[in-house]
This record gives structure tokens, sequence and C-alpha cells, in this order.
């Protein structure tokens, strides 16, 4: 069965931004971390080349973990059922969270993430996330770090996809649906 018909459309946030946006909040993170040793959570996939730049502007003792969730119900559009996947491999609690995400669409898998950690009795918890679009929003989550805000368009590059493509395009680039997805 092929899929729909797509097409890349403009680019929506070129590199350089990209990179001037993470340095900046890589600065934010080190200021308001002082002396702290906070705890990193990548979301993959799609949050995956994010962090890596994200961590190396951090001048702090950090650590890393991964969790990874489902929540796609169809390409482009969340089920609301989210799954979780892989869970972080250290103890959570006690220490001091950053979850960074690639994007928060609807807020319902981050809502997830957030209820899941928090239930886990962490010394802090916040939210780092490259991109946010808030015309779609069905629950209210907080970013406390946050690159960009766009509109309801989706978006590939930089890690995200569109059925696992497009992720090492180094911009983000819209993604054109000839058809509906
Ligand atoms: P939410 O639960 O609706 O907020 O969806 C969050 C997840 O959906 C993100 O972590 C992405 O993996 C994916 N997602 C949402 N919008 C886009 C997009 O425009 N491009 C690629 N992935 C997206």
């Amino acid at each position: 069965m092929s899929g729909p018909q797509i097409r890349l459309g403009e680019i929506l946030i070129p590199q350089d931004l990209i990179h001037r946006r993470v340095r900046q909040i890589g600065s934010q993170i080190t200021a308001d971390y002082c002396g702290k040793c906070p705890l990193f959570l990548c979301i993959l996939q799609g949050a995956a080349v994010f962090s890596a730049d994200l961590l190396r502007q951090v001048e702090l003792e950090l650590s890393i973990d991964f969790m990874a969730v489902s929540s796609y119900g169809t390409a482009t559009e969340t089920s609301g059922q989210v799954q979780l996947m892989k869970d972080v491999d250290s103890s959570v609690e006690g220490r001091h969270l950053i979850l960074v995400e690639d994007i928060v669409d609807t807020g319902l898998t981050l809502g997830y993430l957030l209820r899941n950690l928090q239930s886990r009795f962490p010394a802090s918890l916040r939210v780092c996330a490259l991109l946010s679009k808030p015309s779609r929003r069905r629950i209210g989550v907080p970013i406390d770090y946050l690159g960009f805000e766009i509109p309801d368009t989706f978006v590939v590059g930089y890690g995200l996809d569109y059925q696992q493509r497009f992720r090492n395009l180094p911009h983000i680039s819209s993604l054109i649906f000839n058809q509906a997805p």
C-alpha cells in the first residue's frame, strides 16, 4: 500500500538559527542549575539530535538517560494513547530532571511523561522542548525552555521525522502532503 504523496516545503527554521537558540538555552540551563548535577532525559527518537547539540552547550557536570514512547495513531495524528516503550536505566528519585523533547503538539505525550516521572519523586522536573505548536494543544503542559513556537504545520528535520525519514536534515522544514495523510 503506498502512502500519501509528500514533498519538502519551505525551510521554517534554518540551521544557524537553531544553533544560536540551542547555545542560548544551553547557557540558560548552565546558569539555572549552577552547583547541581542534572539528569537529562532524552525522549527518543525525535529529541536525539537536539539533545546531542544541547548537552554540549551545557557547562555542568550532568548525566544522560533515554526514554521512548509511542503516541502516533497515524503518521501525523496522535492516537491519544501514550505507551512507554523504553524506560530510563537510572533511578530518577532525588534527581534534578530535565526532560528533552523534540516537539510539543497536543501535549498528551508530555503530559504522560510528566505524570510518570513526578510519581517517582525527582528533586525537580523541568521540560526543554525544541518546538511547540500551541494552537494544537489539548492539555496544558509546562515548557520551561523552548526553542521555537511554530504554526500548525507538520515539520521534519533536526531529529523530527515523517515515517522515519528526514531526521538528518540540518534545518526544520515543513512537509507538504499532496493528498490527506
Ligand atoms: P503530542 O503528544 O501530540 O504532543 O505529540 C508529541 C510527539 O508527536 C512528538 O514528540 C513528535 O514525535 C510527534 N510530532 C508532533 N508533531 C510533529 C511534527 O510536526 N513533525 C514530526 N513529529 C511530530
